[in-house]
């Protein structure tokens, strides 16, 4: 045992840092002891009052305590530094087996993805994307594409009204007007048009809110084959199946002449399924978007998203994609 062992001051230090619990105290007790004003220093003062020959010996015996004891509040900081982190980390202990917590980020609806889909493939033939109202006026979505007030044409497609005379759009032909309208002038033009549309209409394959897109290419010679060739490419390309076949029936739509259904069959022994409507655009629709029906003609086409996505998806019923449950949408998160 050195002497400083035996100084009651050291002796005393010891007892106190030893009955420490926290650090707070601890950083008293060590202010106390070899902070500035501590005893410590005070000692030291008192050195100077000491006989010369005794100095040397009290000085160095008071620097040895003085070290002795900061090195045991050292010890004693390091030792309850490490006892606070284990008390916290038992306070704050996880069980990792629970799952994690996602940040439940969000996703493009199935349909929005068809949608860009199909858009993207029309953009790639030069197709531009337009967009009409889907409040409408009777005149674009009835009137103007060839179905006159009283026409029985207007009875298939029957749609929500509001009391100025306007009407939720059932189709998106009438962006074929709009678009015309405005790019009279700036002949040739192919444009996309997909967009929200409304009809009276609600079972597993008919909803009274669905989606369209729709398809127009005027110029001086496009022809029927050219539509043909256009939505050929364009489900081979959305299907990514080169082997799918597309076949027109003919059919009536008022502002197409002549008009046809659109089936599509996938390999040889598929079966065929309806996706759209489409034909060359009639004189009259030409004439009421502006366009010279002797120099120019075209073709139109309109189909349905949601038949596109649940042949794509291979889904049943249309309603699911407006339930909005969550287990059904984030099987399309990308
Ligand atoms: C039309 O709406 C025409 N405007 C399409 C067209 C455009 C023809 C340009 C010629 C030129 P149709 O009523 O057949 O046609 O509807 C087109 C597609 O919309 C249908 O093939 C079907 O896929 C979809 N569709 C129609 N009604 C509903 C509905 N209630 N719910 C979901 N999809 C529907």
């Amino acid at each position: 045992m050195t002497d400083h062992q035996q100084d009651p001051l050291y002796l005393q230090a010891i007892a106190e840092i030893a009955a420490v619990a926290d650090i707070n105290t601890l950083n008293e007790v060590k202010a106390r002891y070899v902070g500035r004003s501590g005893v410590f220093y005070k000692r030291l003062r008192e050195i100077g009052n000491l006989p010369k020959e005794q100095r040397a010996e009290a000085g160095a015996m008071t620097n040895a305590i003085r070290l002795a004891i900061e090195q045991l509040l050292n010890d004693k900081k390091d030792a309850l530094t490490a006892s606070d982190t284990l008390v916290r980390l038992a306070k704050e202990n996880i069980d990792v087996t629970l799952p994690g917590r996602t940040g439940g980020g969000g996703a493009v609806h199935p349909l929005q993805q068809t949608i860009q889909r199909a858009v993207a493939i029309l953009s790639t033939c030069g197709f531009a994307v337009a967009e009409g109202p889907e409040i409408e006026s009777d005149y674009y979505n009835f009137t103007a594409l060839n179905q006159p007030p009283e026409h029985p044409a207007r009875s298939m497609q029957d749609t929500f009204y509001f009391a100025d005379g306007s009407l939720l759009r059932t189709h998106t032909s009438p962006v074929q007007i709009r678009y015309m309208e405005n790019n009279k002038d700036n002949l040739p033009i192919r444009a996309v048009s997909p967009g929200r549309v409304y009809r009276r209409d609600h079972d597993s394959t008919h909803s009274p809110m669905f989606h369209q897109i729709e398809g127009l290419w005027i110029d001086e010679q496009v022809t029927f084959a050219d539509l043909k060739g256009v939505l050929a490419h364009f489900f081979r390309a959305f299907f990514a199946d080169d082997s799918i076949v597309v076949r027109f029936r003919p059919s009536f739509f008022p502002f197409t002449e002549p008009s046809a259904e659109c089936d599509i069959r996938r390999g040889d022994n598929g079966k065929w399924l309806e996706v759209g409507g489409c034909g060359m655009v009639h004189p009259s629709v030409l004439s009421a978007g502006g366009i010279d029906s002797s120099r120019y003609q075209g073709f139109a086409f309109g189909m349905g998203i949601e038949r596109l996505a649940m042949l794509y998806y291979q889904i049943s019923d249309i309603r699911s994609f407006f339930e909005n449950d969550i287990r059904f949408l984030a099987q399309f998160k990308q």
